[in-house]
């Protein structure tokens, strides 16, 4: 896929697709705060939040590039964890940075989530694009800071903060209203 060329050979579009990988939970954190699911983003080499994945090089499909961005960026085993057409989410443009951006959702078992995080500190941009793998807290605390509204106030890349709330709801993980709770709590505590 590679290149889109622009009107009057302006700077090319490229495509880009990221992904999240999750694992339903429900252990619970002192035997109080139910963790609704194992979602894996990363710490990037920038300083933001962000899902693994990156850019297609010429001529690779969106699919092929992503699963080559996977295994490089988390170790992620193309034999064993594959991405396809079936697991695209959305796709959508941003004109300033001039990319096609593919979003791509998969649900593995809590064992397959647990293998996938440890083989990312073998993979071969740990330390380099990718500074470790992050979960993200899927609970608040009784003092409705702690957990998912403060995780919510750290810094993401692009539009990585409004994909994972939307898989999370997309997947059934949290509802609509929990989510709206968990920003607005955010919001409360950044004022
Ligand atoms: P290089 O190999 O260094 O080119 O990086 P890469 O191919 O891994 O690209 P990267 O993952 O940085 O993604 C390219 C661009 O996509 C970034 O500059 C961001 O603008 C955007 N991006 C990165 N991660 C995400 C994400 O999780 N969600 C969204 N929406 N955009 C992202
Ligand atoms: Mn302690
Ligand atoms: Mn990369
Ligand atoms: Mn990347
Ligand atoms: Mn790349
Ligand atoms: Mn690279």
């Amino acid at each position: 896929m590679g290149k889109t060329w622009g009107k009057n050979g302006e700077k090319p579009y490229r495509h880009a697709a990221h992904a999240m990988i999750y694992a339903p939970d429900g252990k619970k954190l002192w035997d109080m705060y139910e963790n609704k699911a194992v979602i894996l983003m990363m710490m990037r080499f920038d300083g933001y939040i962000g899902f693994p994945g990156g850019i297609m090089d010429d001529g690779e499909t969106v699919e092929f590039g992503l699963n080559r961005e996977l295994e490089e960026e988390i170790g992620l085993d193309p034999t064993r964890h594959s991405f396809t057409k079936e697991d695209h989410v959305l796709s959508y443009v941003t004109h300033n940075k001039r990319l096609l951006l593919h979003f791509y959702c998969k649900k593995v078992t809590l064992e397959e989530c647990l293998e996938i995080e440890k083989r990312t500190i073998d993979a071969d941009e740990y330390g380099w694009e990718v500074l470790g793998p992050i979960r993200v807290p899927m609970f608040t605390l009784n003092d409705n800071e702690r957990g998912l509204p403060i995780f919510l106030s750290n810094k993401f890349i692009g539009n990585a903060k409004e994909e994972l709330l939307y898989c999370i709801e997309r997947e059934n993980i949290m509802t609509k209203e929990e989510i709206q709770l968990a920003l607005e709590n955010c919001e409360k505590f950044k004022a």
